[in-house]
């Protein structure tokens, strides 16, 4: 595997001061820890039927979309005093697909008997057994210039950068340039985007901001979409408030455990996950002229898709 990675495209973040290196895997840009683990979920993971994915591309939303979800399926088995939320980094709740440490998670997953699996490949890379058991897709995405943000920040703080020594300006270029993690992320989305058309019954699509604007009905369609919809006694014991409550921003950037620590093997703290989660935090950074380009960018990718990603 070794020699197969090193024969791969590579771009090194000079902006990073070169601690983060991607490489490009089956036209996406993938850090080489995620790839190694990419290709052995690829040649072994063996998904159930019963299995629901959390897909996204960086900096989506994955983190909240993981704990909703976690929330609602434990919702018989715990409340807001019992639920490992409150103890465990969400992302070892459910576990993710291409963590290197994924057969440790997975153990986790299997204990819990979770059906929930997380991960960031695109659809094209999606391990075959994912499509051909038909498991459940929930898909997360999210306005790219905030994105372009929050992965900006997401980087430096791993690389352990002031603001002052990581221009935004150069992280900006790469990401237009395709170069993200997991990117180019217009196509991250326009595979799932095109899936979602093909097997509608499968895969389901949620934006970030319309979670934030209208929690309500998308928390449960997103229940509903994984098998555990409310019901009406639920409704009016509050229990979908409770939920969208608990794993909102304000609740969960203040637990101890989203304060401190980090996942074994990661340069990322488990703050950095929980930065600001602002809509248009990206008009206090980019120029007009980026603006600019960033949508002509954004409008040449999705003619004709509907999609609205500025
Ligand atoms: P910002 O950097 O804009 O603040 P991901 O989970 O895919 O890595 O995405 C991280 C982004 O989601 C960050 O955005 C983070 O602050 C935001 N986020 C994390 N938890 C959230 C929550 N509970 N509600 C809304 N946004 C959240």
């Amino acid at each position: 595997m070794e020699e197969m990675i090193d024969a791969l495209p590579q771009h090194t973040c000079g902006w990073t001061k070169g601690n983060i290196t991607f490489y490009k895997y089956q036209e996406f840009w993938i850090s080489k820890s995620h790839l190694e683990a990419n290709i052995l979920a690829q040649q072994s993971f063996k998904a159930e039927p019963s299995d629901v994915f959390l897909c996204s591309a960086p900096k989506t939303g994955t983190t909240w979309l993981k704990s909703l979800a976690f929330a609602i399926v434990t919702r018989e088995r715990f409340d807001k005093s019992t639920t490992p939320l409150l103890t465990k980094f969400v992302h070892e709740c459910v576990p993710h697909l291409e963590r290197p440490l994924v057969v440790e998670y997975e153990d986790i997953r299997k204990n819990l008997s979770l059906p929930l699996i997380g991960t960031h490949l695109p659809y094209s890379s999606l391990p075959e057994s994912v499509i051909s058991s038909n498991c459940k897709i929930v898909y997360i995405y999210r306005n790219i210039k905030d994105v372009i943000v929050s992965h900006y920040h997401f980087l430096r703080e791993g690389s352990k950068l002031p603001m002052e020594d990581a221009p935004f300006e150069e992280a900006f270029e790469e990401f237009c340039h395709g170069v993200s993690a997991y990117g180019p992320y217009w196509d991250h989305v326009l595979g799932y985007w095109k899936a979602s058309l093909e097997r509608p019954e499968h895969i389901l699509l949620l934006k970030y901001e319309d979670l934030k604007s209208d929690p309500k009905s998308n928390v449960k369609r997103l229940a509903s979409f994984i098998g555990c919809p409310f019901s009406f006694n639920e409704e009016e014991a509050g229990v979908v408030d409770n939920i969208i409550r608990f794993c909102g921003f304000e609740n969960m950037s203040n637990l101890e455990v989203n304060k401190t620590g980090k996942l074994k093997g990661s340069i990322f703290e488990n703050r950095f996950f929980y930065r600001k989660a602002k809509d248009g935090d990206w008009k206090n950074y980019f120029t007009n002229e980026m603006k600019t380009n960033i949508d002509k960018l954004t409008d040449e990718k999705f003619t004709g898709t509907g999609l609205i990603l500025k």
